[in-house]
């Protein structure tokens, strides 16, 4: 039989971490010392590093069109129903395809990823549905998805955008780190406009590489449809997946 736990030992060599064990404020200091440190080792280089995030070929600033579209995306809460983050597992990628990279959500402030999927995840979205699809489902989500139980929105076809604020949301993005440029600020107005009119001569699409350019909703005027369609229609295109291939070497 043991008689440790009626005497203890005095603590020598191997035996000393009893001294923590038997005082509670002692361990406590020393835990607090412990995880401190631990701490500073794990946080501190991410100061000093350039960027966190693999840079990937195609990924743009939004053009102004889609930047308004994605605060209306914002505004109307579409986040509180749809994620957009097609995460690394074999059923989400075969339903929605390649997983999210860190790096196509990099010009996104705030991030729109979301934590609730009462509908799909809207990540891959763009070029799934031609445009009148995206009008009659936005006007009517019934009269596509007859089981739906999306709002409809038919209302943003009825207001109209003029980018009367565009420029100071894009020095906005600018500030917190989008690269947008003095040329892309001054024209923001005209591009707006131009994205969502085939004839729109503004250079643009120089501006903003793969955008698409067409009258996204159907009608002469220009609505917040528009914008909201233009921004649904980028949504994960981006990126082309048939080139890509992931770096695994860092
Ligand atoms: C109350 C929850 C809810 C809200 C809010 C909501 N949706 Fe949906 N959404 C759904 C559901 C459920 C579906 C699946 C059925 C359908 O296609 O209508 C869906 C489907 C979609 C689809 C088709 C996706 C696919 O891959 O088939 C798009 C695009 C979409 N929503 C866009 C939007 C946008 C844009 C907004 C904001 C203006 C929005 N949704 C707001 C619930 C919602």
């Amino acid at each position: 039989m043991s008689d440790h736990a009626e005497t203890p030992q005095k603590p020598t060599g191997l035996n000393r971490h009893a001294i923590l064990e038997r005082s509670a404020t002692l361990l406590l200091v020393a835990a607090f010392l412990v995880v401190t440190i631990g701490g500073i080792i794990e946080i501190v280089p991410l100061f000093y590093l350039q960027n966190t995030i693999e840079e990937v070929e195609g990924v743009r600033p939004y053009s102004p069109l889609e930047l308004t579209g994605r605060e209306i995306y914002i505004r109307e809460g579409c986040y509180v129903c749809h994620s957009q983050m097609v995460r690394p597992m074999r059923d989400e990628v075969e339903r929605y395809g390649h997983y999210s990279l860190a790096a196509e959500s990099m010009y996104d402030h705030p991030f729109q990823w979301g934590s609730k999927r009462t509908g799909p995840d809207l990540a891959r979205v763009g070029g799934r549905y031609s445009d009148a699809w995206h009008v009659d489902h936005l006007i009517d989500p019934q009269s596509v998805v007859p089981t739906s139980i999306m709002p409809n929105y038919d209302f943003l076809l009825r207001r109209r955008i003029d980018g009367e604020h565009i420029e100071d949301l894009l020095a906005t993005q600018r500030f917190v780190g989008v690269p947008y440029d003095d040329d892309m600020l001054e024209m923001a107005q005209a591009d707006l406009a131009a994205q969502a009119d085939p004839f729109g001569d503004t250079g643009v699409l120089d501006r903003y590489p793969g955008a698409q350019q067409r009258n996204f909703d159907g009608q002469p005027e220009l609505t917040e449809m528009d914008a909201l369609i233009a921004y649904l229609q980028v949504l994960g295109t981006m990126v082309d997946f048939s080139t890509f291939t992931a770096d695994d070497s860092r």
